[in-house]
């Protein structure tokens, strides 16, 4: 347990962040091959009263669509871009002009944050982002307010929680990465001087996965794990720690009261045996409730300002992270609530509703041939499947790891067939497979029908940027 309790910090305490109104956001990321057509999915945030989102990059169509919805926005700024934007004031310039200051007539979008980068000085980025991400910021900041859009929108940098840490495993010893120190230091007082905030994502669900010692119950709400204790407080949850050790972090950085938000935070519901509903039900319900008693942490009491990540299931995200990552959505790849969700943390609230108008491809699945004989190609074609179309639900511990063979196959088979939008050439296999009209799903592994797309934008650049996770993110996506 010793040993657990020190490797919470080490890990941990590289992921957190929560600070001041209490209103819940949403990331809408948009790494899907078959996106819900954006209409449809602000109409559903309208339904469910979500006020705020946060965006990954700036895209007209998405933007447009949130215009005279009052839903406060964040756009971004992928991490590729933010040399450019570095390098030339005039780029910054026609970055607001063109994606901001357009959207601003009357009963236009309510921008308030533009995030620059994405967690740009992850660990496994190697640096490569450590000279550009403060000028870029300094940039749309000065580009704003040259605009004169400054008073009401503020630059930030959504940052991963990997920037502190704290050796001892203690909130109190919270500091700078070492080799950030002085470049973290500056840039909080710019955004303290400039009246932004600091945005941290927090992922107690990747405590887990990363470490095999950490005590289960800290990662949730509920309490039930070896508390933390750090002089006179005890921590009963590693998202409070990791919080408070960005709280001193600041204080010794000599900005006690920049405004923290937690950029992200969330739990996954396939891929992983931590990722599933019951898991997931188990922190939303607590993270909520907590939210609901504007409790805050034992350094920040009060309201807590966080988006959760993710609003949709995104097939097409990278999972060089982990299996988990295209299974972040609180809503289905078809805009289905996962499972009942009461986002007031009251447990009287409104419980989520799905998003209305989705349309479906047609009742068909692609499914191994019943009368195989000769088995021999089965194992190619399933990786073949499984390298273009989405296997991760296969995944020891995940929905459908329990499938037999055939099964197995059928599902891979099915999964690339329904990428492809249902072609009957996705469905050959080299003479191994046949469309079937019969609901193909297995018990609880839900075969499913792909949705007619809207479209558009599958945007890779963002997608090596969109996701969020740790240390294990390819470089090269980029
Ligand atoms: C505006 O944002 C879009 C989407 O993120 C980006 O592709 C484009 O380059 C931006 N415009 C400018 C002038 O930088
Ligand atoms: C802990 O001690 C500090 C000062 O020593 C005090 O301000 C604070 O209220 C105490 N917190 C708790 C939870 O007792
Ligand atoms: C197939 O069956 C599953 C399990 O009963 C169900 O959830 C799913 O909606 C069905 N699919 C279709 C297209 O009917
Ligand atoms: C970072 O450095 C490590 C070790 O040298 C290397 O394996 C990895 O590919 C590099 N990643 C990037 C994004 O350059």
């Amino acid at each position: 347990m010793a040993k657990a309790m020190v490797l919470i910090l080490l890990f941990c305490i590289l992921m957190v962040s929560p600070s001041a109104a209490n209103t819940i956001g949403v990331n809408w990321g948009v790494l899907s091959t078959h996106p819900i057509h954006p209409s449809f999915v602000v109409q559903m945030l309208k339904d469910n009263g979500i006020q705020k989102v946060k965006l990954f990059d700036a895209d007209s169509w998405t933007v447009n669509t949130l215009a005279g919805t009052g839903i406060e926005v964040m756009l971004g700024i992928p991490n590729y871009q933010l040399q450019r934007l570095a390098n030339k004031y005039s780029h910054a310039k026609d970055w607001v002009q063109q994606n901001v200051t357009k959207h601003l007539y009357e009963g236009g979008v309510d921008i308030k944050y533009v995030a620059v980068g994405n967690e740009p000085f992850l660990k496994s980025y190697n640096g490569s982002f450590l000279k550009s991400t403060f000028p870029a910021l300094q940039n749309i900041q000065k580009a704003l307010d040259e605009a004169g859009h400054g008073d009401q929108i503020k630059a930030t940098v959504p940052l991963n929680a990997d920037v502190y840490e704290s050796a001892s495993n203690k909130p109190s010893d919270g500091k700078f990465r070492n080799d950030i120190k002085d470049l973290m230091t500056d840039m909080v007082k710019y955004l303290k001087s400039i009246n932004s905030v600091l945005v941290v994502n927090i992922y107690p669900f990747l405590c887990l996965y990363q470490n095999s010692y950490f005590p289960k119950e800290f990662a949730f709400f509920d309490g039930g794990a070896n508390p933390v204790q750090d002089k006179n407080i005890s921590y009963t949850n590693v998202f409070d720690a990791n919080y408070d050790t960005l709280v001193w972090t600041l204080k010794k950085a000599g900005v006690p009261d920049l405004k923290i938000v937690v950029g992200e935070v969330g739990w996954p519901t396939d891929g992983d045996k931590n990722a599933n509903f019951q898991s997931a039900q188990k922190f939303y319900d607590g993270l909520f409730k907590k939210l609901a008693s504007n409790k805050g942490t034992p350094l920040r009491p009060g309201g807590l300002d966080v988006y959760l990540f993710g609003l949709i299931d995104e097939n097409a995200k990278s999972i060089q992270p982990g299996n988990f990552e295209r299974h972040w959505g609180i809503f289905t790849y078809d805009g289905k609530p996962k499972f009942p969700m009461d986002l007031s943390g009251k447990g009287n609230g409104k419980l989520l509703v799905p998003v209305k108008g989705v349309q479906y491809l047609e009742s068909q699945w692609c499914v191994l041939k019943e009368d195989m004989k000769d088995n021999s190609l089965v194992g190619q074609n399933m990786d073949y499947a499984c390298s273009l179309g989405d296997c991760t639900s296969l995944t020891k511990g995940s929905s459908c790891s329990q499938l037999d063979e055939r099964h197995r196959t059928s599902y891979a088979f099915n999964m690339y067939f329904q990428i492809n939008d249902q072609s009957v050439e996705a469905c050959d296999f080299q003479g191994l497979a046949t469309i079937t009209k019969t609901n193909a799903t297995v018990g609880n592994c839900l075969f499913p029908i792909q949705i007619v797309s809207a479209g558009h934008s599958l945007n890779l650049a963002s997608a090596a940027t969109s996701f969020v996770v740790t240390l294990l993110i390819l470089f090269s996506l980029l």
